[in-house]
């Protein structure tokens, strides 16, 4: 089969179309047939060697798929041939998603909603689990909540903002400028232009703070909780001292690292079905493309997410 491999650390033009074995599933598993792979800033903090979870290359890359089961191994009783499935599976091992067959863990996988195509249905796995875990798993959020969300026209924080909003939350949101149209319309009620305002004038007393861009974001962020507010992070959650300093503020901390989850896939695709969730997909490449889409992905400010097409 196709993949996207690297012989070394590196950027972009370190990633390489090559033909490599197709993978054989073991007890467990389903071979899935990728029609879409998911990129996530991860995926380059890999790819440069700057967060060697996967060790030293060789490696591929990837872990956002949505594709067609091709082959069950017996024992794996949730799916069948032919069915259309999503998720992330492995993270933060390896799962090779930027390929044409993935061989994953059945439970680690979900039915993809009818009404998402496959770019939709990768791009939604990683971070909308990200923001499920945060928002509802370990923060619980619900009506009557002020709920702030920064970077809401990123890949997790457009999601955030759209469970939040399902939740009952009131939803405050940090964009730049040319996002907050769009950080409106997915339901934020209010959005903040993070490079002309300062957090601290605009919002108080809110009850949960989803951060994913760290240092002054994160320091600032405290100021804005209520009393026992949570703080939850998924960028510093080894970070002690910023733990040390929202609790000696009589605030919460809580720090993420998402987890692949049948059950988190499913409540996404609830509210998928229930039309209060939609992914933005702003960019698709072909996979022998991958280059391309990392450089797009170093270059930052993305809004949505970007998608590989086997
Ligand atoms: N712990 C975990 O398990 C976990 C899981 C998923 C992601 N993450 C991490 O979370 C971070 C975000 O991931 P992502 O997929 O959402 O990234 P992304 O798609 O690259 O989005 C980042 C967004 O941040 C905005 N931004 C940049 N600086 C900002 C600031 N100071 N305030 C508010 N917004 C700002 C950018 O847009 P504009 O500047 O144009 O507004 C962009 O839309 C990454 O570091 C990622 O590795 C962690």
């Amino acid at each position: 089969m196709k993949a996207i491999t690297q012989d070394s650390f590196g950027g972009p033009d370190v990633l390489h179309l090559t033909d490599v074995p197709e993978p054989t599933p073991i007890a467990t598993e389903v071979l899935v047939r990728v029609r879409a792979a998911a990129l996530n800033p991860v995926d380059a903090v890999v790819r440069s060697g700057r967060f060697p979870i996967l060790g030293q290359p060789p490696f591929i890359l990837g872990w956002d798929v949505s594709g067609v089961v091709e082959q069950v191994v017996p024992g794996v009783t949730r799916f069948q041939p032919g069915d259309e499935v999503f998720g992330m599976p492995f993270f933060p091992r390896a799962a090779n998603a930027y390929a044409e067959y993935v061989a994953a863990p059945s439970r680690q996988l979900a039915l993809k909603p009818p009404s998402l195509s496959h770019e939709e249905a990768a791009a939604l796995a990683l971070a909308g689990l990200t923001a499920w875990q945060s928002l509802v798993d370990t923060a619980n959020i619900h009506k009557g909540q002020t709920v702030l969300v920064h970077a809401a026209g990123g890949g997790v924080g457009h999601l955030a903002i759209q469970i939040a909003k399902a939740r009952g939350a009131h939803v405050v949101a940090t964009a730049s400028a040319g996002k907050a149209d769009l950080v409106r319309e997915l339901g934020a009620d209010e959005v903040i232009d993070y490079r002309t305002t300062d957090l601290a004038r605009a919002v108080d007393r809110v009850d949960v703070v989803l951060d994913s861009i760290g240092g002054e974001t994160g320091i600032a962020s405290i100021g804005v909780l209520r009393p026992d507010g949570l703080l939850v992070t998924i960028v510093e959650r080894t970070n002690s001292a910023l733990a040390d300093r929202v609790r000696s503020a009589g605030r919460r901390f809580a720090g993420i690292a998402v987890e692949p989850d049948h059950a988190g896939l499913e409540a996404l695709s609830t509210l998928v079905d229930e039309g209060r969730l939609r992914p933005v997909v702003s960019e698709t490449f072909a996979l022998a493309d991958a280059v391309l889409a990392h450089r797009r992905l170093d270059a930052g400010g993305i809004t949505g997410k970007l998608v590989l097409t086997p």
